[in-house]
């Protein structure tokens, strides 16, 4: 059975103060939010204190948005393993289009990343996206395959979740059409050993489109940004009918 995930991807959003008001709004929002959704936070380092000692009790998972390989060393700005696992980081978001974009991760670091992820425990959520360029050159597939061929070296697929985010429909509000995005996630599950892998769509996720998304066959959750930092708006994606 496909597990869903709904989570909302912090970004560079957010002090702890900001985060636990998030959570006061967003928490009592979720009473009727059926049992079989896994609802996350992927919260800038700096506020996952603050949220693992006030979710005692609440279904809301947490994650990080990224980890290095190595356990120690002369890494300046990057976080291990053993650091997140003072938390209660449950999902690490990996190799996420604007990491590959700014910050120089190729698939290569992209999957030494993901292995570093399963090793301590967590469940990664592998980003892969292609660009408005190679979507127009019609490239879509063979990008993706590559990400996902490169990405997945070595990693299980038993404990991975993958998300769909078209760089394009990214903070654009050009949400990708869901009979699209459910036939490119098609695609995706036909390189996996593993075809109940949780995929996820990213990309301009709003309350006004996520039931249309959410109803597609093969979408099994959803990477949501913007719409993910207010309480009211997160909690009618997490609720979507
Ligand atoms: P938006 O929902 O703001 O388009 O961002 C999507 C995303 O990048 C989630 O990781």
């Amino acid at each position: 059975m496909r597990k869903i995930v709904i989570a909302g991807n912090w970004k560079m959003f957010k002090t702890q103060a900001e985060a636990l008001e998030f959570l006061q709004g967003f928490l009592g929002e979720l009473t009727e939010t059926p049992d079989d959704r896994e609802v996350v936070l992927c919260a800038p380092f700096t506020a996952l204190g603050a949220l693992s000692r006030n979710l005692h009790g609440a279904r809301v998972r947490i994650g990080a948005q990224n980890i290095h390989w190595e356990t120690t060393g002369a890494y300046t700005g990057e976080i291990s393993g053993a650091m997140l696992q003072e938390f209660a980081v449950r999902f690490v978001v990996v190799g996420h289009s604007e990491r590959r974009q700014y910050f120089g991760d190729t698939d290569e670091t992209v999957n030494l990343r993901l292995q570093a992820a399963q090793k301590y425990g967590f469940v990664p959520i592998l980003c892969v996206g292609e660009t408005k360029q190679q979507r127009d050159a019609g490239e879509t597939e063979a990008v993706i395959i590559k990400q996902i061929e490169k990405g997945l070296v070595g990693v299980d697929q038993t404990n991975l979740v993958i998300a769909y985010e078209p760089i394009w429909a990214i903070g654009t509000g050009d949400t990708c059409e869901a009979v699209e995005a459910n036939r490119v996630i098609g695609v995706i599950r036909q390189q996996l050993k593993n075809p109940d892998v949780t995929i996820q769509y990213g990309g301009s996720v709003k309350p006004d489109n996520v039931d249309e998304l959410m109803a597609q066959p093969e979408i099994d959750g959803a990477l949501v940004g913007g719409a993910s930092l207010e309480p009211k708006s997160f909690a009618r994606i997490v609720n979507y009918v």
